[in-house]
């Protein structure tokens, strides 16, 4: 039987899943997303261009692709059809090989002011959210108030969505919000509406389909599917660091509801991770470097948010975390990511456990946030030389294949894959 291989983070996102999905899409017949929505910042570079995608499978650029928007992913209409012009300009037809879920739900142009009236009430404990609808378009899902992308067809697709925007409106008047000089995506909320509105009638043109049915008879026809998650695990709504977390699962159990697959026909399970560890927005991150060395990783990785711009927080990789990550993912292989980031320091660390009030443990705690977490660091020597992809994986710098082996002796798992730089091309295979 053919079975669904899935691709995740699991750190806190932006491990570079969209880098990986476009160099492993060629292997596929179908790439599907199965959750999140426009927080996601999927990043794609080859022949000196650049894309990033929002809510648009990675495996896009590759025409003969099939690329699904699966009912667990959450919609924006506006943003779905600025990455469409995107692409366009590209000179790509994503109306040719894009299908989108009829039961995905739609955020709404209300959901990002209740987005950011939630945070203001927040103070200083904000979650920092990307600001894009995500958690109160899942609220609704939940709530079941929800609109989904379906409903756009039917009569009464009008009505309901005054009826909703108008009880959100209520809400963010309850929340004291003033909407009046807000901007989403520098639109006062009047023209964002109007532009979402004409997106959700260009909507109606797009294919859209019964995702679990189209896949598991792509299945059945065996083809071969690749799930891309997005987030990370660490952002996973039950097993992240709650509540400085997004509005979905993240993990793998969410590709079978994301898509309406079984479990039975889930495959290898990828999980991508950082050399080193970041995070954008607030919360608990255990081996944050707060220092040279955490701004030195951020310039030499680039570290600022695709969708949002914000600086991200660095810091040394975290193996109680990652093995948190793989035991909830049942990953099979490891895919790391931005070696080259590492490539000019003397030493690395790699956190191996936590010392908690005065006890070492592998586990991650009830509350990642705990004052007392201490890491326990193991020091390794930097490779301080430049990966060279064009070499192979047998000619990498020894340091490296140290750095390699330590991850693997103490996650049990193979690293399958590095990757030294952006491009498609930067890709070691093992
Ligand atoms: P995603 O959300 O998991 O798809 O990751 P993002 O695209 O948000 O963030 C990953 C960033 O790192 C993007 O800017 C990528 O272009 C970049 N990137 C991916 N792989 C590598 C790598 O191996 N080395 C370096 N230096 N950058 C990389
Ligand atoms: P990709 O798919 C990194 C973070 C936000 C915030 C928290 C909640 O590109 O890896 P939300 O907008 O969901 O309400 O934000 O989650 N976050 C991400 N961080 N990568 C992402 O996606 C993220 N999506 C959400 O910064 O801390
Ligand atoms: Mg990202």
């Amino acid at each position: 039987m053919m079975k669904v291989d899935v691709i995740l983070g699991l750190q806190w996102g932006d491990e570079g899943k969209g880098k990986i999905v476009d160099v492993f899409t060629p292997r596929y017949d179908v790439i599907a997303r199965f959750q999140g929505g426009p927080n996601a910042g999927h990043t794609i570079k080859f022949e000196g261009k650049k894309f990033i995608l929002h809510t648009i499978p990675s495996g896009i650029f590759h025409p003969e692709k099939e690329n699904i928007i699966g009912s667990g992913v959450i919609i924006d209409p506006y943003i779905l059809f600025k990455e469409i012009a995107t692409l366009h300009e590209a000179r790509l037809k994503p109306e040719r090989n894009l299908l989108i879920s009829r039961r995905a739900h739609l955020i709404l142009p209300s959901h990002r002011l209740l987005d950011a009236a939630y945070e203001e009430a927040k103070g200083d404990a904000r979650i920092g959210s990307t600001l894009k609808g995500i958690g109160p378009a899942y609220t609704d899902k939940y709530a079941r108030n929800g609109i989904r992308v379906g409903n756009i067809l039917e009569p009464d697709f009008n009505s309901n969505y005054i009826a909703l925007k108008n009880s959100h409106l209520a809400l963010i008047h309850h929340y004291q919000f003033d909407y009046t000089d807000y901007l989403i995506d520098g639109l006062p909320f009047d023209e964002y509406e109007e532009a979402w509105l004409d997106a959700v009638e260009r909507l109606k043109e797009y294919t859209l389909i019964d995702s679990e049915y189209y896949l598991n008879q792509c299945i059945d026809d065996r083809k071969s599917v690749l799930a891309e998650g997005a987030q990370g695990t660490l952002l996973d709504v039950d097993f992240g660091s709650y509540p400085y977390v997004t509005s979905s699962n993240t993990i793998t159990a969410a590709a079978c509801s994301g898509l309406g697959i079984s479990p039975h026909r889930i495959g290898t399970v990828y999980g991508i991770f950082k050399a080193y560890c970041t995070r954008v927005g607030g919360g608990p991150f255990p081996t944050e470097l707060d220092n040279a060395i955490g701004d030195q990783l951020r310039e030499s990785g680039q570290e600022f948010g695709s969708t949002t711009g914000r600086p991200r927080r660095c810091g040394w990789l975290d193996i109680p975390a990652l093995n948190y990550a793989i035991m909830l993912n049942g990953v099979n292989k490891l895919i790391m990511m931005k070696v080259d980031v590492l490539n000019h320091l003397e030493t690395i660390q790699v956190c191996t456990e936590y010392m908690i009030d005065g006890t070492k443990t592998d586990r991650l705690p009830f509350d990642l946030g705990d004052k007392s977490i201490t890491p326990v660091y193991n020091r390794l020597h930097g490779w301080n030389s430049i990966v060279d992809e064009s070499k192979g994986f047998e000619e990498i710098p020894s340091n490296l294949k140290d750095y390699i082996v330590c991850i693997e002796k103490v996650t049990g798992l193979p690293i399958e894959m590095i990757s030294s730089g952006p491009d498609r091309t930067q890709t070691l295979f093992r």
